[in-house]
């Protein structure tokens, strides 16, 4: 077992790049040159422009905007308003599986896959169950989710999941959430010109609209997610570029919701369209993914993910893409120019993200699956336009055993105790690890990946170092694509752990690095957390478990690192989130903030000392509870 290294994976990327050349293509690789070095306000996050009085950049001799407002405020609403970006795209992916849910009918192209999960929710939420049909409630839960956005009172649902000594803090600090769509209104009221200019104020509404991401939206999306498509499990997948295949059509996934990307690989499945493809040249059909939707369609069908973020636009440099079929969020615009260099269709599905240069065939779910099967076919008869000369897909994959949801992780670790009766179903077995010291912690690697740090380098190097030193990694997003590319979550990884990591791998029979899903599903780390803190009567914030996204870059990950901290756990960047101008700020996210919610952030870009940074914070909560 070898895992595939960063220089390997930059040596297919040239490859790939040389092909670019040739036809003209244009890459973030060159386009990061064009556009270093940054503007050095905005990498402070000291220029202002949300009136027309501005811009206002603040330097020593005007340290003050037009409106008197200091660096101080001028960081802290720019903060505030890339969480409540970030806040409102979750939820608004949340929204749109709430939707699909609301629409899902025995006959139709949605159904119900997971009903037992469904119920479980309904009766959480006090909504009766009893005799009543599973269509007609999940009609209901789907209405009742839906109002959680827009509910004029009260707070979040889901907050209930939390530990009690969590929700109090939430209550103290007045930080819960209450509509979600509310939070970020009132986020973008409060940056307003003319309004909020105190950091304290402005940080306090960041971690009320994260939450309302994190235990509002986003956790929406994911378990009703779960509810229309099936709550994953353990299935056996293969990571990288290498995962498309010369010989048959290729249809890449890419964006975020699972609406779209279950209804291509249903269609990509089909008999009637495989015959298509033959009948077009091809041996088969391929869906292979990018970013997260292509871990949502891993997770449930074992749909091989080809790269993660900073690797779309190598699908098309491969010139054996048919079609690049997007939904919505963290799609390159770069995608259509680029593809009009090859004979890739660039396929562009939702009204939320319209790009030029694109093909735009409208998805919804009252049509679903005729599009879907409009997409697959349009791939197919694309495959006669390739250019063979053009065509090179480096032979580099990994295996990756992902599907690591809440429901899996608990009924695998239910292996790793002598299975007493009273712990089984429970995260106890995990906790007993944790205490008895053959784990010591684990640290949840999130997020994107960013040119700012060599890609992919610091989430691999990272999670080997943890691995090494017994602490086991829950991934997700970005982070979790990187992890499988290298081979991190291939079950044969556990060699490169510590010897009680490697214990425990063997007995639950699984990876080191444990896919958890999407970066909506960054929810289920945090159920995750709850539950450990309620089976072991710790707070959350005592537990040694850390959040660390070292190649973050959009304003969901700012949203994401809000209600990790605000949910209690230190949180562990490496890339500055533009606020390195403002002192004051500085020390509220750093330290202030643990005044009310027991975490707060660290930012450090050297990933080495990152790392190191979260592995004494880890060895400090243990020495703190006495394990
Ligand atoms: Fe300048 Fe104030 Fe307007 Fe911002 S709000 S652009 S600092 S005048
Ligand atoms: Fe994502």
């Amino acid at each position: 077992f070898k895992l595939t290294t960063v220089e390997e994976m930059e040596a297919a990327t040239n490859r790939l790049l040389e092909t670019g050349a040739k036809v003209g293509a244009d890459a973030w690789q060159i386009r990061v040159k064009n556009q270093t070095p940054h503007c050095k306000f905005g990498e402070q996050g000291i220029c202002c422009r949300i009136c027309a009085m501005g811009p206002c950049r603040i330097t020593p001799k005007a340290p003050r905007g037009i409106c008197g407002c200091d660096a101080h405020g001028i960081v802290g609403r720019n903060y505030l308003k890339f969480t409540a970006g970030g806040a409102a795209t979750h939820s608004d992916h949340g929204r749109e599986i709430c939707h699909t849910l609301y629409a899902a009918d025995p006959n139709g192209a949605y159904k119900v896959k997971d009903p037992d999960k469904l119920i479980r929710i309904a009766k959480e939420w006090g909504v009766e169950t009893e005799g009543k049909d599973i269509y007609d409630l999940a009609h209901e839960m789907a209405e009742l989710a839906l109002m959680e956005y827009g509910k004029p009172f009260g707070v979040q649902r889901w907050l209930k999941r939390a530990p009690e000594h969590t929700q109090k803090l939430w209550h103290d600090a007045e930080i819960e959430p209450r509509a979600i769509d509310r939070e970020v209104a009132t986020s973008l009221h409060m940056t307003h010109m003319g309004c909020s200019s105190k950091p304290e104020a402005l940080v306090r509404q960041s971690l009320r609209a994260g939450l309302a991401d994190g235990w509002g939206g986003s956790m929406c999306g994911t378990e009703f997610s779960d509810v229309l498509f099936g709550t994953p499990k353990p299935i056996d997948t293969e990571a990288n570029l290498g995962v498309m295949n010369a010989e048959n059509v290729n249809i890449v996934v890419h964006g975020h919701d699972p609406s779209l990307s279950e209804m291509v690989c249903e269609y990509a499945d089909d008999p009637e369209m495989i015959a298509y493809a033959k009948s077009m040249g091809a041996k088969g059909i391929t869906v292979s993914g990018v970013c997260c939707t292509s871990n949502e369609v891993a997770m449930r069908r074992g749909i091989p993910m080809a790269g993660n973020f900073l690797q779309q636009e190598n699908v098309v440099l491969t010139g054996a893409c048919e079609a690049i079929v997007v939904d919505v969020q963290c799609i390159f615009p770069a995608l259509g120019p680029l593809s009009k260099c090859f004979h890739t269709k660039f396929i562009t599905t939702s009204p939320i993200a319209q790009m030029p240069d694109s093909d735009y065939i409208r998805f919804d779910v009252g049509t679903a699956a005729e599009k879907a099967k409009q997409i697959v076919k349009t791939a197919c008869e694309n495959f006669k336009n390739r250019k063979p000369e053009l065509v090179y897909i480096p032979d580099m994959k990994q295996k990756a055993t992902v599907g690591y949801s809440l429901e899996a992780l608990v009924k695998v670790l239910d292996g790793v105790t002598n299975s007493q009766v009273d712990v089984t179903g429970t995260t106890k077995p995990l906790l007993e690890c944790v205490t008895s010291g053959v784990i010591r912690g684990a640290v949840a690697m999130v997020g994107c990946n960013n040119p700012k740090v060599r890609p992919d380098t610091a989430h691999i190097e990272m999670m080997k170092k943890l691995i090494a030193n017994d602490i086991v990694v829950v991934a997700s997003g970005c982070s979790a694509q990187a992890a499988a590319k290298a081979g991190l979550m291939d079950k044969a990884a556990k060699d490169l752990c510590g010897a009680g990591l490697k214990r425990v791998c063997e007995l639950a029979d699984i990876p080191p690095v444990l896919h958890m899903g999407s970066c909506v599903d960054i929810s289920r780390m945090m159920i995750l957390v709850s539950e450990l803190a309620k089976d072991s009567g710790l707070k959350i914030s005592q537990l040694p478990v850390v959040g660390c996204a070292p190649e973050w870059m959009s304003e969901k990950a700012v949203s994401i690192g809000n209600y990790v901290v605000a949910t209690g756990i230190d949180t562990f960047l490496g890339v500055d989130p533009y606020v390195s101008g403002s002192s004051e700020m500085g020390e509220w996210l750093t330290n202030g903030v643990r005044d009310w919610v027991e975490a707060a952030y660290t930012v450090e870009t050297d990933i080495d000392k990152l790392c190191d940074k979260m592995i004494e914070r880890i060895e400090e909560k243990r020495t703190a509870i006495g394990i």
